[in-house]
């Protein structure tokens, strides 16, 4: 939520800024804003109200350059989205500030700072840390001093770039809560809220560590602790390519990474199956030592990772392992029954979502056996605190409705409980076969998108309408809870998931023609009781639109249904998503909304 962006180089980092800006929309998209220092040490500031190409017109038509700046965009969490919401935010001409995160003491800050004669111009907490610096700075002249010592007075997680014409070879950024990385250049340097911001201008990152505050000129960068002693922190290269956060020929982010799923599973699986085989050295020796000895997993994740989370409850337990999934805004502030031999599992694409960090800090003294996370980000938060972590390597996803991250969040999950079923007795033979049907993945979901334009057609019954129903026994019922979130999220039309045989306690009310019914039909036990909930749907004279498998019979009246074929058990709610996602995808641009960046919703959700 909110990205911040930050530079200081010989050249002009204003284009820089705005390619930065651009990169981080994921994160928040109401407004956006830049402040620089000028050649007479003036800050300037242009902010606007909606996306950055707003912004980067006011840019271009002032002509703004500098060698020194910093810029946001806005997810709005105090404030609503206007220009005087936006960042930078000032105090007078002294400072300039770029804020991801909350101020949770904000309003009594306001209220000191208020009493001392301080005018504040917005309702974020942002404004508030502006002018409780410059209320330092006129006791410490010292510009790091006084930046410290008004960080102390700060309750909450932020991440923070400063800037300020008292010290204008350099800008001063803190991590505390929020992620900040420091890209290196030679002669320059830049900040920013992720990697992908950078990668047009470096490779070689530091990642600040909780609490670091770094001085950042053009010629070095140093790094002070929480303590205040300067430190060393490693220098990453990163291995993405600044184009792998590209569009390509793709109209939207979304599709390219529905359609990048049969590629990025197979990356996932790449050196860790062989030969009918489970490679389990892959996830490393500490990875060995903790599900040696776990005997029960508890899941936490949040949005579409906790629907990963639950679908990985129904294969656990089918190989012995007791499986408890809860999303992390709720697990982090409750107390918890911890049974002996749990390993605390985290999902999450970002790795730097809050509640899910928060929920893992608090499980460390819960008496777990320890943590495992399975990620998207090698260098994010998650990772870097877990003890171990099982990557999905699904790539920069954009789209603010996950797609090819909770296909290898699943198929990562699936090697997860390969490794927990071998150490349960699972016979070699059984190893092969379904190490053979992940293998066989890539294949079925390229299968699967050849569907596209079918899918596209049965969007059309969906365009008018303002309800849908999406449902699903076993594992594919948080497979229907994706498909419901992915419809909501990104064609804003009210979609609710239920479990097929719940559906005559209560939702049965709702159906009549007008709320089309989804359901994913594996052939599965589960079958004929779906069959039968079908039915009910039907005599009601709700709309089907189903995803069968090829050898189902379905028997019913009316109904629109696409066929699978070939699909194996162990991966079908894996295969099942993603007709969901395209027709979500088909839906949304029927009714003509923003498929990569929705309202209100942002990708990187690093507040509470
Ligand atoms: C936001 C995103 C979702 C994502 C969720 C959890 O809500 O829009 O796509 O599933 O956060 O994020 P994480 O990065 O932890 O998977």
């Amino acid at each position: 939520m909110c990205g911040i962006v930050g530079g200081i180089a010989q050249r002009d980092v204003v284009p820089i800024l705005m390619e930065g800006l651009k990169r981080l929309e994921y994160r928040g998209y109401d407004s956006a804003g830049v402040a620089v220092l000028d050649e007479r040490q003036h800050i300037q500031r242009i902010r606007s109200v909606g996306k950055v190409a707003a912004l980067k017109d006011l840019i271009d038509g002032a002509a703004l350059s500098s060698s020194l700046g910093i810029a946001h965009t806005r997810w709005a969490t105090h404030g609503m989205p206007a220009e005087r919401n936006a960042h930078p935010h000032m105090s007078g001409e002294r400072v300039a500030i770029v804020h991801n995160g909350i101020i949770e003491n904000y309003a009594d800050l306001r209220q000191d700072l208020s009493a001392k004669g301080f005018t504040f111009t917005s309702e974020t907490d942002t404004e508030v840390i502006a002018h409780l610096l410059a209320d330092v700075l006129a006791s410490e002249p010292d510009f790091i001093k006084a930046i410290r010592k008004a960080s102390s007075k700060l309750v909450g997680a932020y991440a923070l770039a400063v800037v300020s014409p008292d010290d204008p070879d350099q800008m001063v950024v803190i991590r505390a809560g929020s992620p900040l990385v420091i890209g290196l250049g030679v002669g320059e340097n830049f900040i920013a809220s992720d990697v992908f911001a950078l990668l047009p201008v470096t490779q070689r990152f530091i990642f600040l560590d909780e609490g670091d505050l770094a001085h950042v000129s053009r010629d070095e960068v140093r790094i002070f602790d929480d303590q205040g002693r300067q430190v060393e922190r490693e220098v990453r290269t990163s291995r993405v390519s600044a184009s792998s956060a590209e569009k390509g020929p793709y109209r939207h982010y979304m599709l390219k990474e529905i359609f990048e799923q049969p590629a990025v599973i197979a990356e996932t699986l790449e050196g860790r199956i062989h030969k009918g085989k489970l490679l389990e050295d892959s996830f490393g020796f500490e990875a060995k030592q903790l599900l040696d000895k776990t005997q029960n997993v508890h899941i936490i994740a949040c949005g579409t990772s906790y629907h990963a989370g639950l679908v990985a409850r129904y294969w656990l337990e089918e190989v012995g392992i007791h499986c408890s999934v809860e999303v992390a805004s709720e697990f982090r502030y409750r107390q918890v029954v911890v049974p002996e031999n749990t390993l605390f599992v985290t999902i999450s694409q970002s790795g730097e979502t809050a509640d899910t960090l928060a929920a893992l800090r608090g499980a460390e003294t819960q008496g777990y056996l320890g943590s495992l996370t399975i990620c998207n980000v090698p260098e994010s938060s998650l990772v870097r605190e877990s003890n171990v972590a099982l990557m999905t390597r699904a790539g920069p996803e954009i789209g603010v409705a996950s797609t090819k991250a909770f296909s290898t969040q699943l198929v990562a999950l699936r090697l997860l409980v390969l490794a927990l079923a071998k150490r349960r007795g699972m016979s070699t033979e059984r190893e092969r076969e379904l190490v053979e049907e992940l293998h066989a993945l890539p294949r079925q979901v390229e299968v699967i998108l050849e569907l596209n334009d079918a899918i596209k057609e049965m969007a059309n019954a969906f365009a008018e309408k303002n309800h849908a129903l999406f449902l699903g026994r076993g594992s594919f019922y948080p497979i229907a809870m994706e498909g419901a979130l992915k419809l909501k999220e990104i064609s804003y039309i009210h979609a609710e998931a239920y479990p097929a045989g719940e559906l005559k306690h209560g939702p049965l009310a709702l159906v009549d023609a007008e709320m089309p019914v989804i359901c994913a039909l594996p052939d599965d036990p589960l079958l004929e009781k779906v069959i039968s909930n079908l039915q009910e749907v039907r005599a009601r004279g709700g709309e089907l639109f189903l995803f069968s498998d090829q050898k189902v019979k379905i028997g019913l009246d009316r109904f629109q249904n696409l066929t699978l074929s070939d699909i194996y058990p162990s991966t079908a709610p894996i295969v099942y998503t993603v007709p969901l996602q395209l027709l979500s995808y088909h839906v949304a641009i029927l009714k003509g909304t923003d498929v990569d960046q929705p309202r209100n919703l942002a990708k990187s959700v690093t507040v509470e």
